[in-house]
């Protein structure tokens, strides 16, 4: 049985075998509606999450399967101090597959070790964030037609953002020659364990700074990030950097005509609803895309005989 805590637990062969299925699941929806008719997921949210949760639960009802859950610890057992080991043990009895987003990093790993189920991990505090790195890279590859020889520029809160750390450990250690513009404030630059042990100690190429309007021109990919507010140990140093970068239609005059910029969501002010409009703005598109990378993990995972 295999769960998914980091984008490394896939190799790379596995990781575009998922984005071939993804993309073919795009393209032939129809073929996939009832592949996973008898099965059921579990998402075991302790955390808030709009477009996570629901493209969970929009993927295997797409497959054909059945959707259960809770999407916050109150209602959850937690509140009467269930563990989370306890917890996934009873969700294994009520489902095939389950996805935890927890804000402790490491809660889901600990699930996963007391789970008879797979389970994903849909967000671990700070920590990591692997099926956003396959949204990512599945919009990133239907884009750009590559997840090699690109610059990618990293922005906002390179510090808590755990999208950004999974994405940048799946582009180092699974593709080649990726260079990265790392764009922040000062205290919220990206933890040192992914610039020591991830980006210096693979040689990779890749420079902080802190000015956007910068690194713009180089850019092949701007990822915008939220500032994470439920990170911050005191609403001063928040309110201080929560709008420190904002991309509006000027800025974009800067980047190349074929710059698409991507963005987890929620948006709060760092990209303005101006450059929505712009044909290089991929963010809700890669919504889409997370539906269709997530249908294919819980088929991988669940290992379901694929129609031919
Ligand atoms: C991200 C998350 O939860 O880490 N959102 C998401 O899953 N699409 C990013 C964020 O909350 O800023």
């Amino acid at each position: 049985m295999r769960h998914l805590m980091s984008p490394l637990d896939l190799s790379k062969e596995e990781l575009d075998d998922l984005l071939t299925l993804a993309s073919d699941i795009e393209k032939n929806p129809k073929k996939y509606a009832h592949v996973c008719d008898d099965k059921r997921l579990a998402t075991c949210f302790y955390e808030p999450s709009t477009r996570t949760r629901l493209s969970f639960e929009a993927a295997m009802m797409n497959l054909g399967g059945k959707v259960l859950g809770f999407s916050s610890a109150d209602s959850s057992s937690a509140s009467k101090g269930e563990s989370v080991a306890d917890t996934i043990r009873v969700v294994s009895c009520y489902a095939d597959i389950c996805a935890m987003r927890h804000p402790k990093e490491g809660a889901p790993l600990v699930a996963s070790m007391a789970s008879s189920i797979p389970v994903i991990n849909a967000g671990d505090g700070g920590h990591q964030h692997p099926t956003q790195t396959l949204t990512d890279l599945l919009t990133i590859r239907s884009l750009k037609g590559r997840l090699d020889n690109l610059t990618i520029g990293l922005c906002g809160d390179l510090k808590f953002g755990r999208t950004v750390h999974s994405l940048i450990e799946a582009l180092v250690l699974r593709y080649s020659n990726v260079k990265f513009v790392l764009i922040s404030p000062e205290e919220l630059r990206i933890p040192s364990y992914i610039r020591e042990d991830v980006l210096k100690k693979n040689n990779i190429e890749f420079q902080e700074v802190e000015r956007l309007e910068d690194a713009l021109p180089d850019l092949d990919i701007l990822y915008m990030t939220r500032v994470q507010k439920e990170r911050f140990f005191n609403e001063e140093d928040y309110v201080r950097m929560k709008d420190f970068y904002i991309l509006d239609k000027q800025k974009m005059e800067l980047a190349k005509k074929d710059m698409y910029v991507l963005h987890p969501l929620p948006r709060v002010n760092e990209i303005s609803t101006e450059v929505d409009a712009d044909p290089r703005a991929a963010y809700f598109k890669q919504v889409q895309y997370g539906v269709y990378v997530r249908m294919a993990l819980i088929l991988t995972l669940l290992e379901v005989k694929l129609p031919c």
